[in-house]
């Protein structure tokens, strides 16, 4: 990519607390399942929008479409639930944590997300959103089954595991040697509530 594009996306960070618990395991996964590459725990995230290599020269006004979207909508919180997979038992594409709790409020903030970047060049998604934590990826040309022990110890430790989502970020995306690093371009609060029911779900 030239130095005038970005690789951008709109995400929501996660707390210590689940990068760590995540992070004192990876290594072991790694040893487990080697077909699969896992991610960097320091950049677990919930991704709303993807939004591919952008102009550089666009960033500020993304980022504003993004603030105004996020302040438009009020914090609420989501739980870890389930080890889920994209593509077959035969065949993951990727591997992931589900995410739980106010589901609705989540899926009215990424249909925002949607709605603002939709007038300036980034399609909607035809896919319905399904909110969650990516774990690993699985490379198309090496095929291979989750040991069934993984999913269970992933669980116990990553499951159950309440966060809230108070801001987004437009990140970007740099590819480095062990996986993409993620820059933080713009922090997005979602709004206080005034005029919208008073900032329910506030509480950590
Ligand atoms: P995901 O891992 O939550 O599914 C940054 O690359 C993020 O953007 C990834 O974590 C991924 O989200 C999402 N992403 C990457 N490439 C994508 C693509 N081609 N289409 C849609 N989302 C993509």
């Amino acid at each position: 990519m030239s130095e005038a594009e970005a690789r951008l996306f709109v995400a929501a960070e996660v707390p210590e607390r689940i990068r760590g618990a995540f992070s004192r395991m990876r290594d072991e996964l790694a040893r487990r399942v080697p077909a699969a590459r896992w991610v960097r725990a320091e950049g677990m995230h919930l991704t709303f929008k993807f939004l591919g290599s952008t102009p550089r020269s666009r960033l500020t006004e993304l980022g504003d479409a993004v603030a105004a979207a996020a302040s438009a909508r009020t914090p609420f919180r989501l739980t870890t639930g389930a080890v889920g997979r994209f593509g077959s038992a035969r065949r993951p594409r990727v591997l992931w944590i589900a995410l739980e709790g106010d589901l609705e409020a989540c899926a009215s903030l990424a249909a925002s997300v949607e709605a603002a970047l939709e007038p300036m060049g980034f399609p909607a998604e035809k896919r319905p959103f399904h909110p969650h934590l990516t774990l690993a990826r699985f490379a198309a040309e090496r095929p291979a089954s989750v040991p069934e022990p993984t999913g269970p110890a992933l669980e116990s430790t990553l499951g159950g595991l309440s966060f809230p989502v108070d801001a987004i970020v437009l990140f970007e995306s740099l590819a480095s040697r062990g996986g993409a690093r993620y820059e933080v371009r713009r922090t997005c609060p979602l709004g206080s509530g005034a005029g919208a029911g008073g900032g329910e779900g506030r509480e950590a």
